[in-house]
């Protein structure tokens, strides 16, 4: 059998808004994920754009990375990472997104960042925007539906590359750029403040400046990949897609075909524009048909085709099924639930458990795009219960982690070229759904609750060996 290659990329994935905190410190501006307050899995998060004294707003302390960064990548270090994928804070760079020079004590956080990584030679993987979009965009600008937006992203990308040109190969203009396509991602994604949404799961809806909102990202990550390569020919850009794999839950034709349809819209509207320079035929049928006009001009249209990607990375928690027929029972998950899948166990927040899916996945991608692939994102959310004697035992996480590995090899060995494999939420982090901080990923145990309360303290976990080993292993020894 085929192994994982030999300067794979081992590591883990954070996202600036859910682990750094310090929210105003440094110059930093407010954004859109700071006017978000905390949930549960049962109560939807809050959005207040004026905070309110009486909530619990994670994303302003999280777990105070931006203090403790040292210490982390040092923890990161012990467990052998090679590579550690995270992002910049927009906001902290350009606090209200159209400011006339940078935030200089932000980028020199990041200077403090990467020459920690370098010491260790753990390569970073930075994404630009990820859920971090400063709020000035859209109270000044409406958010990503302006075209305004493009510049103001460029200028923003041309700082981080010229600034960290030397630090930097592998750059991730956005993460998860398809959620869009949710109305859930409205403000996230899109910075489309709404009055009448109070719920962040549950936004009011505008498709036509959703997808100009989409379409606008795209333009502008094509400039950015122009403009970057110019900077550094040695840059790589990955797209980053939200792989929701689904199955059709009978097989009914109609079952197939739907399966068929969401999966040419959702999955791969995004990595086709990204990496083949253009819109598949599908989803331009697909706006015509619902009345959605995206104004693409010749212009716009050569800029896509020229500032195309050349690495394709996914997030992969689950699998999803979906049917014409009805069924009572739903799962829920990472953006969006299906049906039961009879097959498939599920966890704690009912996200469905599938490794092999993660193959299927892999293959489906290699295939049409035949570039190299990332999994920038996998992993498991659960309860975790530290010990007495501060130890903390998780094997459900170790037996995810490895069933997951065990498919990726088998994927290697029928011939898809994995590059990389970051975990998601490699030390304990603000879930982005529910603002939990007991739904852990990490390898990494934190002390901080729901509510911010706790002494900030890593411990490792029962993972954390673990994955050292599977890492000095190159995946041999799971
Ligand atoms: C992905 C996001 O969609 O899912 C991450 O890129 C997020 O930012 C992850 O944290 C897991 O979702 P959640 O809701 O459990 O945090």
């Amino acid at each position: 059998m085929k192994s994982f290659r030999k300067d794979f990329l081992w590591g883990g994935a954070t996202a600036a808004n859910q682990v750094e905190g310090a929210y105003r410190e440094g110059g930093k501006g407010v954004s859109v994920a700071d006017v978000v307050t905390v949930g549960s899995h049962t109560q939807p998060r809050r959005i207040s754009l004026d905070l309110d004294p009486q909530y619990y707003y994670p994303s302003h302390q999280a777990i105070d990375h931006y203090h403790h960064y040292k210490e982390d990548i040092a923890l990161f270090a012990e467990m052998g990472f090679k590579a550690y994928r995270m992002s910049i804070s927009w906001s902290r760079i350009f606090p209200d997104a159209d400011n006339e020079t940078p935030n200089e004590e932000g980028l020199a956080f990041y200077d403090g960042v990467f020459q920690e990584l370098q010491k260790y030679g753990i390569e970073p993987v930075v994404t630009i925007s990820h859920g971090d979009i400063p709020l000035a965009l859209g109270t000044r600008y409406g958010g990503w539906p302006n075209k305004k937006a493009i510049d103001l992203y460029v200028k923003y990308a041309v700082t981080l590359f010229e600034r960290y040109k030397d630090y930097v190969r592998y750059w991730i203009p956005f993460n998860e750029i398809n959620d869009i396509f949710l109305p859930m991602s409205s403000l996230g994604q899109g910075a489309m403040l709404d009055e009448q949404s109070v719920y962040f799961t549950e936004q009011a809806d505008r498709p036509e400046a959703r997808m100009n909102a989409l379409n606008n990202m795209m333009i502008a990550s094509a400039k950015a990949v122009i403009a970057g390569r110019e900077i550094n020919p040695a840059f790589h850009f990955g797209t980053m897609i939200c792989h929701i794999t689904r199955y059709p839950r009978t097989c009914h034709p109609d079952d197939v075909l739907l399966v068929l349809e969401d999966d040419l819209y959702f999955n791969n509207t995004c990595a086709d524009v990204m990496l083949k320079g253009e819109y598949p035929f599908y989803t331009l049928n697909r706006f015509e048909k619902e009345g959605i006009q995206i104004g693409l001009s010749e212009e716009e249209k050569a800029i896509l085709k020229e500032g195309v990607c050349d690495y394709y990375t996914f997030s992969y928690y689950q699998s999803i099924s979906e049917s014409t027929l009805t069924f009572e029972d739903q799962t829920s998950g990472n953006i969006m639930g299906g049906i039961k899948n009879p097959y498939l166990k599920e966890t704690e927040w009912n996200w469905p458990i599938d490794p092999v899916g993660l193959r299927y996945t892999l293959l489906k991608v290699y295939d049409r795009y035949r570039v190299p692939v990332m999994i920038t994102e996998n992993g498991i959310g659960c309860v975790d219960r530290m010990e007495e004697d501060g130890s903390v035992h998780d094997p459900y996480r170790i037996a995810y982690l490895r069933d997951h590995i065990t498919e990726m090899r088998k994927a290697v060995d029928e011939g898809v070229d994995l590059i990389g494999y970051t975990a998601w939420g490699c030390i304990d982090l603000v879930s982005v759904s529910t603002g939990e901080m007991k739904k852990r990923y990490g390898f990494i145990y934190v002390d901080c609750d729901d509510q911010g309360k706790g002494t900030q303290i890593r411990s490792r976990k029962d993972s954390f060996y673990w994955y050292k080993k599977v890492i000095a292993s190159n995946g041999e020894d799971l």
